[in-house]
């Protein structure tokens, strides 16, 4: 069966095409796009696309390792899951899924606030290995509520979300009913009948909840009170009063996501930051930004001493990992190309996204002779 699943689905658009099949278009549409007119989504990938890496073929060969150290924790691969919400609309269990490919194969998976399984469910998966988004409620005694529970969950790195000062403007999701407050369109319906699949899984594994809120919502919400509860609940502005006070609370590794300026990257350092995740949300937020590469690259000349730099947006493949990290990234995350093989191949599908990627980033690095992870540096033509 593995060796079908590797013969059928080599790339990230064959496990693409299939996810397309399998589920509601209403759920690969909100998977899938981006904001506006889609313009950032798809330079993210194609700027990535322009770096060019020169192979030295004459030269003392080592195989390829892709072991990388970060934050005292030795990964297996250089890169991790990114934090997705309401993952089980794309596929039930998804985040219990991806957490135990994670864990199995050893890279991070990040859990959003908003996904659909309990911080302390997936710290259980992972051994206490996974890390946390924090999306950031507007009562400080829920704040601190959920850090007590990462804590005590022992998950040792918490990432803060800077790029959701308001909701992007998605016209999929509004068209779909998406939007808040969520709307169940006749038209939807249809679309999950179309995936009897989908829909039995679904209907099987019950209603999708947000489980790490659920200590702090009312009980049988509607979904019009869902969205007041949403837009109550949450205020998603960043600044330099909240950081600093989750600095003072929070004794782990802290991570600041969807920065790309060196304006914000400097208040990060001076805040006592760990690491930066440099991103656009996968051009979900804003569509007349830069790909996240162009950023990349302007951040790492400047920063790479001060502060551990990541990058995630547009990757979509080992190639892609393989010049993200010879522009200086200290380590990638990828999103939607997880969800893509959760939805394409169900509980199958993290192995096999995270199979796929080692391979195809090996056989570069073998290209390349490229015996560690640094060594894509050397071979960047500039
Ligand atoms: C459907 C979807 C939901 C997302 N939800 C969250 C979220 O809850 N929290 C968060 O920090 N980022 C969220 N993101 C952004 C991802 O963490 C990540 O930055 C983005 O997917 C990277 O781009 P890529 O999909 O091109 O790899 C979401 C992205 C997608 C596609």
């Amino acid at each position: 069966m593995k060796s079908l699943i590797n013969h059928k689905y080599p790339s990230v658009s064959d496990l693409r095409k299939r996810a397309m099949l399998k589920i509601p278009k209403f759920a690969f549409e909100y998977l899938d796009g981006g904001c506006n007119d889609d313009v950032n989504i798809k330079k993210n990938t194609n700027r990535i696309r322009d770096i060019e890496l020169k192979p030295n073929y004459l030269v003392d060969y080592k195989p390829p390792k892709l072991k990388t150290k970060l934050f005292g924790h030795e990964y297996d691969s250089p890169f991790g899951i990114a934090p997705i919400g309401l993952q089980c609309l794309m596929w039930p269990n998804s985040p219990q899924i991806l957490a135990k490919a994670a864990f199995k194969y050893n890279i991070p998976f990040i859990l959003s606030t908003v996904s659909t399984a309990s911080i302390e469910t997936i710290a259980q998966i992972t051994e206490g290995n996974a890390w946390f988004q924090l999306y950031h409620p507007a009562d400080e005694k829920v704040t601190k509520n959920i850090l007590k529970r990462v804590e005590e969950a022992g998950l040792p790195v918490l990432v803060i979300l800077a790029d959701v000062p308001s909701f992007g403007y998605r016209p999929r999701d509004i068209r779909n009913g998406l939007s808040m407050p969520p709307k169940m369109t006749l038209s939807n319906i249809v679309n999950a009948l179309k995936r009897p699949h989908w829909s039995l899984k679904t209907l099987l594994n019950g209603q999708p909840n947000f489980e790490t809120l659920k200590p702090y919502m009312p009980k049988n919400l509607s979904l019009n009170q869902l969205a007041k509860f949403m837009d109550s609940t949450f205020d998603g502005r960043l600044n330099e009063e909240k950081i600093k006070r989750i600095r003072d609370l929070w004794k782990g590794k802290l991570v600041i996501k969807g920065t790309e300026s060196l304006y914000d990257i400097k208040k990060a350092v001076d805040l006592g930051l760990d690491g930066v995740i440099i991103s656009n949300h996968g051009g979900r937020q804003v569509d007349a930004g830069q790909a996240t590469i162009d950023s990349l690259k302007t951040i790492y000349p400047v920063y790479k001493d001060k502060i551990t730099i990541m990058m995630d947006s547009g990757i979509r493949g080992g190639a892609d990992i393989a010049r993200v990290m010879s522009c200086g990234a200290n380590f990638t995350f990828l999103g939607r190309t997880f969800m893509y093989g959760v939805s394409a191949l169900g509980i199958k599908g993290g192995n096999h996204t995270i199979e796929m990627l080692n391979k195809q980033l090996t056989q570069v690095m073998d290209q390349l002779s490229c015996a560690e992870i640094d060594d894509l540096k050397k071979m960047l033509v500039l």
